[in-house]
Protein backbone atom coordinates (compact mmCIF):
# COMPACT_ATOMS: atom_id res chain seq x y z
CA UNK A 1 0.00 0.00 0.00
CA UNK A 2 1.22 3.30 -0.44
CA UNK A 3 2.73 5.47 2.01
CA UNK A 4 0.28 7.95 3.08
CA UNK A 5 2.78 10.95 3.43
CA UNK A 6 2.86 10.93 7.55
CA UNK A 7 0.62 14.23 7.96
CA UNK A 8 3.79 15.71 10.38
CA UNK A 9 5.47 16.33 6.88
CA UNK A 10 2.27 18.59 5.70
CA UNK A 11 1.88 19.85 9.26
CA UNK A 12 5.94 20.88 9.10
CA UNK A 13 5.54 22.76 5.80
CA UNK A 14 2.30 24.67 6.85
CA UNK A 15 4.17 25.83 10.29
CA UNK A 16 6.72 26.98 7.75
CA UNK A 17 3.83 28.37 5.50
CA UNK A 18 3.02 30.34 8.66
CA UNK A 19 6.09 31.29 9.68
CA UNK A 20 6.41 33.38 6.10
CA UNK A 21 2.89 34.60 6.34
CA UNK A 22 4.05 35.68 9.45
CA UNK A 23 7.26 37.73 8.69
CA UNK A 24 5.15 39.69 5.73
CA UNK A 25 2.93 40.60 8.47
CA UNK A 26 5.64 41.96 10.62
CA UNK A 27 7.18 43.70 7.80
CA UNK A 28 3.67 45.62 7.00
CA UNK A 29 3.19 43.23 3.99
CA UNK A 30 -0.12 41.76 4.46
CA UNK A 31 -3.54 41.92 3.30
CA UNK A 32 -3.77 44.39 0.24
CA UNK A 33 -0.34 45.51 0.74
CA UNK A 34 1.07 41.98 0.37
CA UNK A 35 3.36 40.10 -2.26
CA UNK A 36 1.52 38.38 -5.36
CA UNK A 37 1.70 35.38 -7.25
CA UNK A 38 1.74 34.08 -9.92
CA UNK A 39 1.26 30.19 -11.45
CA UNK A 40 1.74 29.40 -15.11
CA UNK A 41 -0.18 25.73 -15.66
CA UNK A 42 0.92 23.79 -18.50
CA UNK A 43 -0.61 19.78 -19.45
CA UNK A 44 -3.44 17.88 -18.23
CA UNK A 45 -6.05 18.41 -15.82
CA UNK A 46 -3.98 16.64 -13.26
CA UNK A 47 -1.83 19.81 -13.29
CA UNK A 48 -4.68 22.14 -13.33
CA UNK A 49 -5.66 20.30 -10.04
CA UNK A 50 -1.85 20.42 -8.62
CA UNK A 51 -1.73 24.07 -9.32
CA UNK A 52 -5.12 24.45 -7.48
CA UNK A 53 -3.20 23.34 -4.49
CA UNK A 54 0.21 25.33 -5.13
CA UNK A 55 -2.07 28.48 -4.72
CA UNK A 56 -3.52 27.08 -1.87
CA UNK A 57 0.40 27.16 -0.45
CA UNK A 58 0.90 30.26 -2.00
CA UNK A 59 -1.92 32.19 0.05
CA UNK A 60 -1.30 30.34 3.39
CA UNK A 61 2.19 31.75 2.91
CA UNK A 62 0.34 35.28 2.98
CA UNK A 63 1.12 36.44 -1.08
CA UNK A 64 -1.95 37.16 -3.35
CA UNK A 65 -3.06 36.54 -7.06
CA UNK A 66 -1.39 38.69 -9.52
CA UNK A 67 -2.30 38.95 -12.80
CA UNK A 68 0.47 38.23 -14.44
CA UNK A 69 4.14 37.96 -13.91
CA UNK A 70 5.56 41.25 -13.77
CA UNK A 71 4.94 42.95 -10.23
CA UNK A 72 4.74 39.47 -9.06
CA UNK A 73 6.90 38.36 -6.37
CA UNK A 74 6.43 34.69 -6.30
CA UNK A 75 6.61 33.11 -10.31
CA UNK A 76 5.63 29.33 -10.39
CA UNK A 77 5.20 27.22 -13.51
CA UNK A 78 4.13 24.15 -13.48
CA UNK A 79 5.07 22.18 -16.60
CA UNK A 80 3.93 18.76 -18.75
CA UNK A 81 6.66 16.47 -20.71
CA UNK A 82 4.13 14.41 -22.36
CA UNK A 83 5.18 15.46 -25.70
CA UNK A 84 8.58 18.04 -26.71
CA UNK A 85 6.34 20.41 -27.53
CA UNK A 86 5.21 20.57 -24.13
CA UNK A 87 8.42 20.87 -22.43
CA UNK A 88 9.97 23.20 -25.39
CA UNK A 89 6.69 25.95 -24.88
CA UNK A 90 7.53 25.93 -20.84
CA UNK A 91 10.86 26.48 -21.46
CA UNK A 92 10.78 29.75 -23.28
CA UNK A 93 8.08 30.88 -21.02
CA UNK A 94 10.68 30.53 -18.49
CA UNK A 95 13.03 31.93 -20.37
CA UNK A 96 11.16 35.17 -20.85
CA UNK A 97 10.76 35.45 -16.90
CA UNK A 98 14.67 36.37 -16.85
CA UNK A 99 13.57 39.79 -17.77
CA UNK A 100 11.31 39.93 -14.73
CA UNK A 101 14.13 38.81 -12.15
CA UNK A 102 16.58 41.35 -14.26
CA UNK A 103 14.12 44.46 -13.19
CA UNK A 104 13.29 42.94 -9.72
CA UNK A 105 15.82 40.76 -8.02
CA UNK A 106 13.78 39.71 -5.19
CA UNK A 107 11.20 37.95 -6.96
CA UNK A 108 11.34 34.11 -6.64
CA UNK A 109 10.62 31.47 -9.82
CA UNK A 110 10.36 27.97 -9.04
CA UNK A 111 9.51 25.21 -11.48
CA UNK A 112 7.68 22.33 -10.50
CA UNK A 113 5.36 19.42 -12.34
CA UNK A 114 6.26 16.76 -15.02
CA UNK A 115 9.39 18.09 -16.75
CA UNK A 116 10.72 19.19 -13.77
CA UNK A 117 10.82 15.45 -12.51
CA UNK A 118 13.25 14.87 -15.58
CA UNK A 119 16.70 14.25 -14.32
CA UNK A 120 17.78 15.75 -17.55
CA UNK A 121 15.59 18.83 -17.64
CA UNK A 122 16.47 19.27 -14.06
CA UNK A 123 19.93 19.79 -14.87
CA UNK A 124 19.36 22.33 -17.36
CA UNK A 125 17.26 24.35 -15.40
CA UNK A 126 20.09 24.40 -12.77
CA UNK A 127 22.95 25.41 -15.12
CA UNK A 128 20.93 27.58 -18.25
CA UNK A 129 18.55 29.52 -15.81
CA UNK A 130 20.40 30.54 -13.34
CA UNK A 131 17.14 33.20 -12.50
CA UNK A 132 15.18 30.04 -11.13
CA UNK A 133 15.49 29.52 -7.48
CA UNK A 134 14.29 26.27 -7.18
CA UNK A 135 12.84 23.24 -9.20
CA UNK A 136 10.40 20.57 -7.00
CA UNK A 137 8.68 17.48 -9.07
CA UNK A 138 4.73 16.89 -8.74
CA UNK A 139 4.97 14.92 -5.20
CA UNK A 140 6.86 17.65 -3.66
CA UNK A 141 4.71 20.33 -4.43
CA UNK A 142 3.56 20.44 -0.44
CA UNK A 143 7.51 21.43 -0.14
CA UNK A 144 6.76 24.88 -1.43
CA UNK A 145 7.07 26.70 1.81
CA UNK A 146 10.34 25.72 2.22
CA UNK A 147 11.65 26.12 -1.33
CA UNK A 148 10.44 29.73 -0.80
CA UNK A 149 12.22 30.36 2.51
CA UNK A 150 15.62 29.02 1.41
CA UNK A 151 15.05 31.11 -2.07
CA UNK A 152 14.54 34.52 0.43
CA UNK A 153 17.94 33.20 2.40
CA UNK A 154 19.54 33.45 -1.31
CA UNK A 155 19.53 29.49 -1.73
CA UNK A 156 18.82 27.42 -4.43
CA UNK A 157 17.64 23.96 -4.34
CA UNK A 158 16.58 21.20 -6.50
CA UNK A 159 14.43 18.61 -5.20
CA UNK A 160 14.81 15.35 -7.52
CA UNK A 161 13.69 12.65 -5.19
CA UNK A 162 10.06 11.53 -5.40
CA UNK A 163 9.11 12.04 -2.26
CA UNK A 164 5.82 9.48 -3.86
CA UNK A 165 3.20 9.90 -0.93
CA UNK A 166 0.26 11.50 -0.63
CA UNK A 167 0.18 14.96 0.59
CA UNK A 168 -3.23 14.88 2.63
CA UNK A 169 -4.45 18.29 4.24
CA UNK A 170 -2.83 20.69 1.86
CA UNK A 171 -5.77 24.12 1.44
CA UNK A 172 -6.63 24.31 -2.11
CA UNK A 173 -7.55 27.77 -4.48
CA UNK A 174 -10.12 26.32 -6.77
CA UNK A 175 -10.69 28.40 -9.92
CA UNK A 176 -14.44 28.10 -9.93
CA UNK A 177 -16.82 27.56 -7.38
CA UNK A 178 -19.22 25.43 -9.58
CA UNK A 179 -16.69 23.14 -11.17
CA UNK A 180 -13.92 21.20 -9.71
CA UNK A 181 -11.09 18.59 -9.54
CA UNK A 182 -10.52 16.10 -7.69
CA UNK A 183 -7.45 13.60 -7.96
CA UNK A 184 -8.64 9.79 -6.40
CA UNK A 185 -5.26 8.39 -7.05
CA UNK A 186 -1.85 9.66 -8.56
CA UNK A 187 0.94 8.08 -10.58
CA UNK A 188 0.89 5.33 -13.27
CA UNK A 189 2.31 1.82 -13.21
CA UNK A 190 1.78 0.94 -17.15
CA UNK A 191 4.20 2.11 -18.32
CA UNK A 192 2.90 2.14 -22.10
CA UNK A 193 6.36 2.55 -24.37
CA UNK A 194 5.70 5.67 -25.44
CA UNK A 195 4.89 7.31 -22.52
CA UNK A 196 6.72 9.34 -19.68
CA UNK A 197 4.20 9.72 -17.31
CA UNK A 198 4.94 6.64 -14.78
CA UNK A 199 8.56 8.03 -15.04
CA UNK A 200 7.69 11.20 -13.32
CA UNK A 201 4.68 10.71 -11.12
CA UNK A 202 6.21 7.80 -10.01
CA UNK A 203 3.67 4.22 -9.11
CA UNK A 204 0.29 4.15 -8.06
CA UNK A 205 -0.83 5.49 -4.96
CA UNK A 206 -4.77 5.93 -4.31
CA UNK A 207 -6.40 8.32 -1.94
CA UNK A 208 -8.39 6.63 0.70
CA UNK A 209 -11.95 6.56 -0.37
CA UNK A 210 -12.72 8.52 2.94
CA UNK A 211 -10.95 11.45 2.63
CA UNK A 212 -11.72 11.49 -1.40
CA UNK A 213 -15.55 11.03 -0.25
CA UNK A 214 -14.86 13.93 2.63
CA UNK A 215 -13.29 16.58 -0.22
CA UNK A 216 -16.18 15.58 -2.64
CA UNK A 217 -18.75 16.72 0.60
CA UNK A 218 -17.08 19.49 1.15
CA UNK A 219 -16.77 20.29 -2.47
CA UNK A 220 -20.44 19.79 -2.83
CA UNK A 221 -21.80 22.09 0.51
CA UNK A 222 -19.39 24.83 -0.94
CA UNK A 223 -21.59 24.78 -4.50
CA UNK A 224 -19.42 22.48 -6.80
CA UNK A 225 -22.14 21.48 -9.45
CA UNK A 226 -19.57 19.42 -11.15
CA UNK A 227 -16.93 16.74 -9.97
CA UNK A 228 -14.12 15.30 -12.21
CA UNK A 229 -12.74 12.33 -10.62
CA UNK A 230 -8.81 12.31 -11.52
CA UNK A 231 -6.66 9.89 -12.16
CA UNK A 232 -3.71 8.60 -15.01
CA UNK A 233 -6.26 5.43 -14.92
CA UNK A 234 -8.67 5.72 -12.37
CA UNK A 235 -9.26 1.21 -13.05
CA UNK A 236 -6.65 0.86 -10.87
CA UNK A 237 -8.06 3.16 -8.07
CA UNK A 238 -7.68 1.37 -4.86
CA UNK A 239 -5.80 -1.95 -6.39
CA UNK A 240 -3.07 -0.51 -4.22
CA UNK A 241 -5.09 -0.18 -0.98
CA UNK A 242 -6.59 -2.51 1.66
CA UNK A 243 -9.58 -0.40 1.47
CA UNK A 244 -12.08 -2.87 -0.56
CA UNK A 245 -13.16 -0.06 -3.03
CA UNK A 246 -12.65 0.65 -6.34
CA UNK A 247 -13.42 3.19 -8.80
CA UNK A 248 -17.15 1.97 -9.27
CA UNK A 249 -18.14 1.82 -5.33
CA UNK A 250 -16.11 5.12 -4.98
CA UNK A 251 -18.11 6.98 -7.40
CA UNK A 252 -21.52 5.39 -6.24
CA UNK A 253 -20.40 6.73 -2.92
CA UNK A 254 -20.31 10.26 -3.83
CA UNK A 255 -23.10 9.96 -5.56
CA UNK A 256 -25.16 9.50 -2.46
CA UNK A 257 -24.24 12.83 -1.08
CA UNK A 258 -27.04 15.26 -1.26
CA UNK A 259 -27.12 17.91 -3.73
CA UNK A 260 -27.78 18.55 -7.36
CA UNK A 261 -24.30 18.10 -9.21
CA UNK A 262 -22.55 15.62 -11.20
CA UNK A 263 -20.17 13.42 -11.62
CA UNK A 264 -17.40 12.76 -14.20
CA UNK A 265 -14.03 10.49 -13.85
CA UNK A 266 -11.21 9.95 -16.58
CA UNK A 267 -9.15 8.54 -17.70
CA UNK A 268 -9.80 5.18 -17.87
CA UNK A 269 -7.28 2.30 -19.63
CA UNK A 270 -9.20 -0.24 -21.88
CA UNK A 271 -6.94 -3.23 -20.43
CA UNK A 272 -9.28 -3.14 -17.45
CA UNK A 273 -12.43 -1.19 -18.19
CA UNK A 274 -14.39 -2.81 -16.17
CA UNK A 275 -18.28 -4.33 -16.22
CA UNK A 276 -18.95 -2.58 -13.13
CA UNK A 277 -17.83 0.54 -14.09
CA UNK A 278 -20.15 0.57 -16.63
CA UNK A 279 -22.83 -0.33 -14.49
CA UNK A 280 -22.24 3.33 -12.71
CA UNK A 281 -22.70 5.07 -15.70
CA UNK A 282 -25.82 3.01 -16.67
CA UNK A 283 -27.02 3.17 -13.31
CA UNK A 284 -26.30 6.67 -11.36
CA UNK A 285 -28.21 9.60 -12.36
CA UNK A 286 -25.57 11.73 -10.97
CA UNK A 287 -23.05 10.40 -13.45
CA UNK A 288 -22.56 12.24 -16.90
CA UNK A 289 -22.93 9.72 -19.66
CA UNK A 290 -19.31 9.66 -20.98
CA UNK A 291 -16.62 7.94 -21.42
CA UNK A 292 -12.97 9.06 -21.95
CA UNK A 293 -11.40 5.57 -23.67
CA UNK A 294 -7.99 6.20 -25.26
CA UNK A 295 -7.56 3.77 -27.69
CA UNK A 296 -3.94 4.99 -29.02
CA UNK A 297 -4.09 2.55 -32.02
CA UNK A 298 -6.51 0.27 -34.05
CA UNK A 299 -3.31 -2.25 -34.91
CA UNK A 300 -3.07 -5.13 -32.95
CA UNK A 301 1.05 -4.62 -33.88
CA UNK A 302 1.25 -1.35 -32.43
CA UNK A 303 -1.13 -1.76 -29.39
CA UNK A 304 1.58 -4.72 -28.76
CA UNK A 305 4.21 -2.68 -29.12
CA UNK A 306 2.96 0.12 -27.25
CA UNK A 307 2.23 -2.29 -24.22
CA UNK A 308 -1.12 -1.27 -23.78
CA UNK A 309 -2.31 -5.29 -23.00
CA UNK A 310 -5.48 -5.16 -25.22
CA UNK A 311 -6.26 -5.68 -29.04
CA UNK A 312 -8.76 -3.78 -31.11
CA UNK A 313 -11.54 -6.51 -30.60
CA UNK A 314 -10.86 -6.07 -26.85
CA UNK A 315 -11.87 -2.50 -27.34
CA UNK A 316 -14.56 -2.90 -29.48
CA UNK A 317 -16.03 -5.50 -27.45
CA UNK A 318 -15.59 -2.76 -24.19
CA UNK A 319 -17.34 -0.31 -26.66
CA UNK A 320 -20.18 -2.77 -27.46
CA UNK A 321 -20.80 -3.26 -23.88
CA UNK A 322 -21.03 0.08 -23.13
CA UNK A 323 -23.49 1.24 -25.84
CA UNK A 324 -25.46 -2.29 -24.91
CA UNK A 325 -25.83 -0.59 -21.42
CA UNK A 326 -25.87 3.13 -22.00
CA UNK A 327 -27.17 3.22 -25.63
CA UNK A 328 -26.54 7.01 -25.58
CA UNK A 329 -23.14 7.34 -24.65
CA UNK A 330 -20.99 10.20 -25.38
CA UNK A 331 -17.60 8.02 -26.27
CA UNK A 332 -14.32 10.27 -26.85
CA UNK A 333 -10.49 8.86 -27.22
CA UNK A 334 -7.30 9.83 -27.50
CA UNK A 335 -4.97 8.23 -30.65
CA UNK A 336 -0.96 9.06 -31.48
CA UNK A 337 0.15 9.02 -35.07
CA UNK A 338 3.80 7.93 -36.15
CA UNK A 339 4.05 5.45 -33.33
CA UNK A 340 7.67 4.02 -34.45
CA UNK A 341 7.04 0.99 -36.92
CA UNK A 342 3.44 2.17 -37.78
CA UNK A 343 2.73 1.49 -41.36
CA UNK A 344 -0.19 2.71 -43.81
CA UNK A 345 -2.27 -0.45 -43.43
CA UNK A 346 -1.64 0.15 -39.43
CA UNK A 347 -2.82 3.39 -39.72
CA UNK A 348 -5.95 2.39 -41.70
CA UNK A 349 -6.34 0.13 -39.09
CA UNK A 350 -6.83 2.65 -36.60
CA UNK A 351 -9.32 4.80 -39.05
CA UNK A 352 -11.15 1.37 -39.34
CA UNK A 353 -11.35 0.84 -35.51
CA UNK A 354 -12.52 5.21 -35.47
CA UNK A 355 -15.27 4.53 -37.70
CA UNK A 356 -16.52 1.05 -35.67
CA UNK A 357 -16.45 3.14 -32.33
CA UNK A 358 -18.07 5.90 -33.55
CA UNK A 359 -16.05 8.16 -31.28
CA UNK A 360 -17.88 11.81 -30.34
CA UNK A 361 -14.41 13.35 -30.27
CA UNK A 362 -10.65 12.22 -30.40
CA UNK A 363 -7.61 14.02 -28.78
CA UNK A 364 -5.19 13.11 -31.68
CA UNK A 365 -1.26 13.53 -31.17
CA UNK A 366 1.99 13.06 -33.32
CA UNK A 367 3.88 10.52 -31.43
CA UNK A 368 6.82 12.46 -29.53
CA UNK A 369 10.11 10.62 -28.59
CA UNK A 370 10.54 10.99 -24.83
CA UNK A 371 13.96 10.64 -23.17
CA UNK A 372 14.35 6.74 -21.68
CA UNK A 373 11.66 5.01 -22.85
CA UNK A 374 11.11 2.15 -24.38
CA UNK A 375 9.59 3.39 -27.93
CA UNK A 376 12.16 6.37 -28.40
CA UNK A 377 14.95 3.55 -28.99
CA UNK A 378 12.52 1.59 -31.43
CA UNK A 379 13.25 1.95 -35.14
CA UNK A 380 11.83 3.57 -38.18
CA UNK A 381 10.70 6.46 -36.47
CA UNK A 382 8.24 7.87 -38.58
CA UNK A 383 9.53 10.90 -40.64
CA UNK A 384 7.45 14.17 -40.07
CA UNK A 385 5.77 14.40 -43.32
CA UNK A 386 4.25 11.04 -42.98
CA UNK A 387 2.67 11.89 -39.49
CA UNK A 388 1.55 14.85 -40.17
CA UNK A 389 0.00 13.90 -44.10
CA UNK A 390 -1.98 10.58 -41.84
CA UNK A 391 -2.82 13.30 -39.08
CA UNK A 392 -4.59 15.19 -41.61
CA UNK A 393 -6.86 11.94 -42.60
CA UNK A 394 -6.88 11.37 -39.21
CA UNK A 395 -8.59 14.85 -38.51
CA UNK A 396 -10.87 14.20 -41.28
CA UNK A 397 -12.23 11.60 -40.04
CA UNK A 398 -12.62 12.34 -36.91
CA UNK A 399 -14.46 16.12 -37.93
CA UNK A 400 -17.08 13.80 -39.64
CA UNK A 401 -17.81 11.83 -36.98
CA UNK A 402 -17.97 14.34 -34.65
CA UNK A 403 -20.56 16.07 -36.91
CA UNK A 404 -22.31 13.02 -37.18
CA UNK A 405 -22.79 12.30 -33.97
CA UNK A 406 -23.58 15.85 -32.12
CA UNK A 407 -26.40 15.91 -34.71
CA UNK A 408 -28.34 13.72 -32.81
CA UNK A 409 -28.98 15.92 -30.28
CA UNK A 410 -31.15 18.55 -32.72
CA UNK A 411 -34.53 18.00 -31.39
CA UNK A 412 -34.03 17.25 -28.27
CA UNK A 413 -33.65 19.20 -24.69
CA UNK A 414 -30.47 18.74 -22.94
CA UNK A 415 -29.88 19.57 -19.46
CA UNK A 416 -25.93 21.31 -19.32
CA UNK A 417 -24.04 23.29 -16.60
CA UNK A 418 -23.68 27.13 -17.84
CA UNK A 419 -19.96 27.68 -17.84
CA UNK A 420 -19.46 31.95 -18.37
CA UNK A 421 -20.65 34.11 -21.86
CA UNK A 422 -18.60 33.51 -24.78
CA UNK A 423 -15.64 35.99 -25.18
CA UNK A 424 -16.38 36.54 -28.55
CA UNK A 425 -20.16 37.06 -28.29
CA UNK A 426 -21.20 38.28 -24.60
CA UNK A 427 -25.29 37.47 -25.73
CA UNK A 428 -24.23 34.03 -25.85
CA UNK A 429 -23.01 31.69 -23.14
CA UNK A 430 -21.63 28.19 -23.41
CA UNK A 431 -22.32 25.52 -20.81
CA UNK A 432 -21.17 21.29 -20.40
CA UNK A 433 -23.35 18.43 -20.54
CA UNK A 434 -23.41 15.08 -21.88
CA UNK A 435 -22.05 16.24 -25.26
CA UNK A 436 -18.32 16.00 -25.97
CA UNK A 437 -18.04 19.66 -27.76
CA UNK A 438 -19.78 22.61 -25.61
CA UNK A 439 -23.42 24.18 -26.16
CA UNK A 440 -24.26 27.63 -26.62
CA UNK A 441 -27.30 29.79 -26.08
CA UNK A 442 -28.33 33.14 -25.74
CA UNK A 443 -28.15 34.23 -21.80
CA UNK A 444 -26.33 36.10 -19.35
CA UNK A 445 -23.52 35.77 -16.83
CA UNK A 446 -26.07 35.40 -14.11
CA UNK A 447 -26.78 32.07 -15.31
CA UNK A 448 -22.66 30.93 -14.14
CA UNK A 449 -22.40 27.96 -12.54
CA UNK A 450 -26.30 27.11 -12.69
CA UNK A 451 -28.17 24.15 -14.52
CA UNK A 452 -30.16 25.01 -17.48
CA UNK A 453 -32.32 22.99 -19.80
CA UNK A 454 -31.56 23.66 -23.34
CA UNK A 455 -33.84 23.22 -26.68
CA UNK A 456 -31.16 22.04 -29.21
CA UNK A 457 -31.86 23.67 -32.63
CA UNK A 458 -28.30 23.14 -34.38
CA UNK A 459 -25.14 20.98 -34.53
CA UNK A 460 -21.95 20.62 -36.49
CA UNK A 461 -18.40 19.45 -35.81
CA UNK A 462 -17.19 21.63 -33.42
CA UNK A 463 -20.13 23.17 -31.49
CA UNK A 464 -24.18 22.33 -30.43
CA UNK A 465 -26.80 25.20 -30.21
CA UNK A 466 -29.43 25.74 -29.27
CA UNK A 467 -32.08 28.31 -27.02
CA UNK A 468 -33.04 27.92 -23.32
CA UNK A 469 -36.03 25.47 -22.57
CA UNK A 470 -39.54 26.72 -21.39
CA UNK A 471 -39.55 22.91 -20.09
CA UNK A 472 -38.64 21.82 -16.75
N1 LIG B 1 -3.25 8.10 -18.60
C1 LIG B 1 -3.91 8.49 -19.75
C2 LIG B 1 -3.10 9.33 -20.71
C3 LIG B 1 -2.38 10.50 -20.24
S1 LIG B 1 -1.44 11.29 -21.44
C4 LIG B 1 -4.29 7.26 -20.50
O1 LIG B 1 -3.60 6.27 -20.51
O2 LIG B 1 -5.29 7.35 -21.14
C5 LIG B 1 -2.66 11.82 -22.61
C6 LIG B 1 -2.42 11.32 -23.97
O3 LIG B 1 -1.22 11.81 -24.50
C7 LIG B 1 -2.29 9.82 -24.11
O4 LIG B 1 -3.51 9.17 -24.09
C8 LIG B 1 -1.59 9.69 -25.44
O5 LIG B 1 -2.52 9.66 -26.49
C9 LIG B 1 -0.79 10.98 -25.54
N2 LIG B 1 0.65 10.72 -25.39
C10 LIG B 1 1.31 10.19 -24.34
N3 LIG B 1 2.61 10.10 -24.60
C11 LIG B 1 2.79 10.57 -25.86
C12 LIG B 1 3.94 10.73 -26.71
N4 LIG B 1 5.15 10.35 -26.32
N5 LIG B 1 3.75 11.26 -27.94
C13 LIG B 1 2.52 11.64 -28.35
N6 LIG B 1 1.42 11.52 -27.60
C14 LIG B 1 1.55 10.99 -26.36
FE1 LIG C 1 0.99 6.98 -19.89
FE2 LIG C 1 -0.02 4.61 -20.38
FE3 LIG C 1 0.08 5.51 -17.87
FE4 LIG C 1 -1.61 6.59 -19.61
S1 LIG C 1 -1.67 4.50 -18.87
S2 LIG C 1 -0.26 7.67 -18.19
S3 LIG C 1 -0.50 6.51 -21.52
S4 LIG C 1 1.82 5.00 -19.17
FE1 LIG D 1 -0.18 15.58 -17.25
FE2 LIG D 1 1.75 16.36 -18.84
FE3 LIG D 1 2.32 15.34 -16.51
S1 LIG D 1 -0.08 15.38 -19.45
S2 LIG D 1 0.69 13.94 -16.01
S3 LIG D 1 1.20 17.24 -16.91
S4 LIG D 1 3.39 14.94 -18.37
Amino acid sequence: MAEKMKSGAVGEELEVARGIAEDLRARGLFGDAAPGYYIRTFGCQQNEADSEQLAGIAEAMGFVPAPGPEGAKLILVNTCAIREHAEKKALSVIGTYKHVKDADPGVIIGVGGCMAAEAHRAETLKRSYPYVDFVFEPSSAFSLPSLVRDAMGGTRRFLSAGANGIAEGLPKVREKAYSAWLSVMYGCNNFCSYCIVPYVRGRERSRRPEDVVEEAKRLVDGGAKNITLLGQNVNSYGKDGDFGCGIAELMRRICRIDGDFELRFMTSHPKDASDELIDVIAEEKKVVKHFHLPVQSGSDRILAMMNRHYDRERYLSVVEKLRARVPDVTLTSDIIVGFPGEEEKDFLDTLDLMRLARFDMIFSFIYSPRVGTPAAKMEPQIPRDVSAERMERLLALGTALSEERNSRFVGRTLRVLADGVSRTDPGMMTGRGAPARPVHFPGGEELTGKFVNVDITGSGAFWIAGELSEKE
